[in-house]
């Protein structure tokens, strides 16, 4: 029998929400707990300890914390109330004249927020490819941060993040990774040499399009950056409320089982469409054909994550007419939901090619999806 060291799998951790049971109930679910204010009894000390105004302390916050800091190998973790809010608390901490590193086609929001406010703040901002080494060795000079995303959205492109962290650390810079797309069950960035992880808990993590959560977590709890963190994300308020931790919460009791599901449906939809006459091209990384198919496999475990995006032969037109017949793919933007969308990302992001349409793969039966695509693309 393998040493398991006493540690239960995250299957087990996560379907049991850590083994919380309700202290006073017994129940099997934590309780959602609205109140904004504490007691305090007539020595005036806290009623009960760690309970005294929802901004300081919330049970559901840091149980959700505990569990995606489990899952990430890191020694401490943060949630927010969106992606972008834990996205801005780590720029913030860059101060007015420093230097930014991020990598170029990620995220749109992430890119136009982080260059305006490097504007506002007089912040050097240096955009480069991050999945080219040689690019980014070469643009690489003295910076507070270096950020990568991987897989990258729409292109998902794989970024080597180890070779990142070395680079990173020549120039003094940490080396924040954007995991949102591969979730902390299939990636663990701290392990490979990032400092900070961060992810849209919105995607993946919470899985049911049903709230907005971001979260970030360290490898090393005692570092400034970490500290100036917390303190930022309490002072500022940038907290999640109780209701969106708690349905966090019941949605990541299944992300091991609704991640394996995905990762399946979607490798199985990247080698249909690679085959396919009216595609172009397809950008997975669980594709052996894939540019970074050798990095994902190193640092993914158990699939390649439910994103991926391909180009329609033709144009515009063509992407289009494609989009309007599908039936079981919604027509909606985001991504890791338990139900397939499709995007036509050139509409709202105009650098992207016109031909090319970005799916979030759900846990629906995988014929019923082939098949929704095969009819959209006769
Ligand atoms: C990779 C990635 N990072 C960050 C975000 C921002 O997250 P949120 O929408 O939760 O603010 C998104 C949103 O689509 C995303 O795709």
């Amino acid at each position: 029998m393998t040493d398991r060291k006493n540690t239960p799998s995250l299957d087990t951790l996560f379907a049991q929400a850590n083994g919380v049971i309700d202290p006073q109930t017994g129940g099997v679910v934590p309780p959602l707990q609205s109140a904004t204010t504490f007691v305090r009894d007539e020595n005036y000390d806290p009623l009960s300890p760690n309970h005294l105004y929802a901004r300081d302390d919330n049970d559901l916050t840091r149980l959700g914390e505990n569990m995606l800091a489990q899952a990430e190998h890191a020694e401490d973790g943060l949630l927010l109330p969106s992606g972008m809010a834990a996205i801005a608390t780590v720029m913030r901490t860059v101060p007015n004249g420093g230097r930014i590193i991020m990598q170029s086609g990620i995220y749109w929001g992430a890119t136009k927020w982080t260059r305006d406010f490097c504007n506002r703040r007089d912040i050097d901002l240096v955009e480069v490819d991050c999945s080219d080494l040689r690019a980014l060795q070469q643009a690489a000079k003295p910076a507070q941060i270096l950020w990568i995303e991987t897989p990258s959205n729409p292109y998902l492109k794989t970024v080597d993040i180890n070779a990142c962290s070395t680079i990173a650390h020549k120039i003094g810079a940490t080396l924040v990774v954007d995991s949102t797309a591969a979730t902390p069950v299939i990636s663990q960035p701290l392990d490979h040499g990032a400092d900070i992880v961060m992810h849209s808990a919105t995607k993946g993590i919470n899985g049911h399009s049903d709230i907005l959560a971001g979260f970030l977590a360290c490898k090393n709890e005692q570092s400034d950056l970490w500290q100036n963190l917390k303190t930022d994300r309490h002072d500022a308020g940038a907290v999640m409320g109780s209701f969106e931790a708690w349905l966090l919460i019941r949605g990541m009791r299944t992300l091991p089982l609704r991640m394996e599901r995905m990762c399946e449906n979607s490798l199985t939809i990247a080698e249909h469409l690679e085959n396919h006459p009216k595609v172009e091209s397809v950008l997975y990384p669980g594709l052996k054909s894939d540019t970074g198919h050798k990095i994902a496999l190193r640092q993914m475990t158990g699939g390649f994550g439910s994103l991926l995006s391909f180009c329609v032969k033709g144009s515009r037109e063509e992407a289009l007419k494609a989009v309007s017949k599908m039936k079981i793919f919604k027509r909606a933007t985001s991504l890791g939901g338990v139900e397939s969308l499709v995007e036509h990302r050139h509409t709202i992001e105009d650098t992207v090619p016109d031909n090319l349409l970005r799916l979030s793969v759900g846990i629906e039966n995988i014929d019923d999806l082939i098949e929704d695509l095969n009819q959209s693309l006769t």
